[in-house]
């Protein structure tokens, strides 16, 4: 009974704006032990969807060395063959947004094989998300599509054997999405080759390999970042204020003009990985017409699975505002530091535009079905992943404290280095092109941050 309320809450319970986030933190707090247990049962019972390949390539990240990528040791793909026929591939697939994304994929109806080398998630991610796919294909009376994992570096040469494996089974890969990438502003700043080796060179090596392997659907993580200090412009940021080719459009007077192609105003290494990166993708795009690539500027995925079971859970210690906002509502931090409040915001606080990561990982979906598309025509396309709505600092600690009932230790500092007063997506490219649009609020996002907290606590 406790299941199937879940199931109703998860499904669209939850989604119901008329229902208070703190009336179903209530209901979870009391179904969530029982939930576990059962949905360990459950997986326990449908585990043979789920296949780990431990390819024991050791992870390097920025923290753990800054000039040394390890060599693979040799795969061990047993079982690999009696596999089905088509996988989405997601590298970095157990990461905060990259399990998002598994999972909704799973519950898509796709196959998926996640590559990630435990550099900054956990490997019991998975069958966290094999507990939620496998529950939510329960409630349907049908199996889970396959999950399968394997434990490695995407930069190693075990890359090249994996795509072998897997064609060697007479199994494709109908498309890669790549999370697999740095994203500590703080970290690129002070180990800038590491970024651009993996951000750059790691994606270049990558493209090789999916060329080699024929792959064509590729979604790229790319971040709003690119757009540097167009951010500060007071309006919404448009595809089209960072492109990679100069093209004509039509300003807001109706005059059409040359829009040049390049950013200005970037603010870190990271944010230049990013750029680079867009433009090496929109190069190989030129040149190879029947590519599809897709890059997904995120503006800032927050919040977690409704259940909490899903959740930001990095290994590295995290900057960004949510989590630093847990780390203080937990205790573990005494206080907040607010970065500037003498922004040109409503409140003199930064303004954001805070997405819901599952918003952000059904976005993946819309990407990826789209690219296979007959109407998808161009070979490169970019997309703002945003609400449309920008929020300030402070109104997210007010919905935080909401959420928590407690409140939040703040004191007020001066701006952060690299820090932009405000940034907020233009969405209707996604909404027309993608036909996706984000429809959880910044409330959503604290109540469901909150309730991972009270489940972690127990
Ligand atoms: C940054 C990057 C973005 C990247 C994201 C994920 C830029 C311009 N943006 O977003 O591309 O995807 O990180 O790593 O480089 N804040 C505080 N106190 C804190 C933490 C944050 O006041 O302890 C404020 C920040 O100053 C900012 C807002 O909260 O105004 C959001 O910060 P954060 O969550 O770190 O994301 P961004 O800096 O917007």
């Amino acid at each position: 009974m406790w299941f199937k309320l879940l199931i109703s809450l998860y499904d669209s319970g939850l989604e119901d704006p008329t229902r208070s986030g703190l009336q179903l933190i209530a209901y979870l707090d009391d179904i969530v032990v029982e939930y576990i247990q059962y949905a360990r049962l459950v997986d326990s019972l449908y585990s043979s969807s789920t296949l780990s390949l431990d390819f024991d390539s050791a992870a390097t990240t920025p923290e753990r060395s800054a000039a040394h990528t390890p060599e693979p040791s040799t795969p061990q793909p047993d079982g690999v063959y009696n596999v089905p026929q088509s996988y989405v591939m997601v590298l970095g697939g157990l990461g905060y947004i990259g399990s998002h994304t598994t999972l909704e994929l799973l519950q898509e109806g796709y196959n998926v094989l996640v590559v990630d080398d435990l550099s900054n998630s956990f490997e019991e991610v998975l069958s966290r998300i094999t507990q939620l796919a496998t529950i939510h294909w329960q409630a349907k009376g049908k199996k889970m599509p396959a999950l399968q994992f394997a434990k490695m570096d995407y930069r190693t040469t075990a890359m090249h054997q994996l795509l072998s494996d897997y064609t060697a089974a007479g199994s494709s890969i109908s498309g890669v999405i790549h999370f697999a990438a740095f994203k500590s502003v703080s970290e690129s700043i002070a180990h800038p080759l590491a970024y651009y080796r993996n951000n750059v060179s790691g994606l270049i090596d990558l493209l090789i390999l999916l060329e080699e392997f024929d792959i064509k659907n590729f979604v790229f993580s790319s971040s709003a970042t690119v757009y540097g200090a167009k951010s500060n412009l007071g309006k919404p940021l448009r595809e089209r204020d960072l492109v990679h080719f100069d093209e004509m459009v039509q300003n807001d007077d109706g005059v059409v003009e040359t829009n040049l192609n390049g950013a200005l105003g970037l603010t870190c290494p990271y944010g230049r990985t990013k750029y680079f990166a867009e433009a090496i993708l929109a190069d190989l795009a030129k040149a190879s017409p029947s590519m599809r690539i897709t890059a997904l500027r995120y503006f800032n995925p927050v919040g977690c699975h409704s259940t909490g079971i899903l959740r930001e859970d990095p290994r590295q210690k995290p900057t960004n505002l949510f989590p630093v906002v847990a780390s203080v509502v937990q205790g573990k931090q005494q206080q907040l530091e607010v970065f500037g409040s003498d922004w040109d915001t409503r409140d003199g606080t930064a303004v954001r535009d805070f997405i819901h990561v599952v918003d952000l990982a059904k976005g993946h979906i819309a990407a990826v079905r789209a690219a296979s598309s007959p109407e998808r025509h161009d070979a490169f396309r970019t997309y703002n992943l945003g609400t449309g709505n920008g929020m300030t600092v402070a109104e997210v600690i007010a919905s935080f404290e909401a959420a928590a009932k407690r409140t939040v230790p703040a004191v007020r500092g001066p701006r952060r280095e690299g820090d932009v007063g405000s940034c907020v997506a233009a969405t209707d490219r996604a909404e027309s092109e993608l036909g996706w649009r984000a429809t959880r609020t910044v409330d959503d996002c604290a109540r469901d941050c909150w309730t991972a907290l009270t489940l972690n606590q127990q």
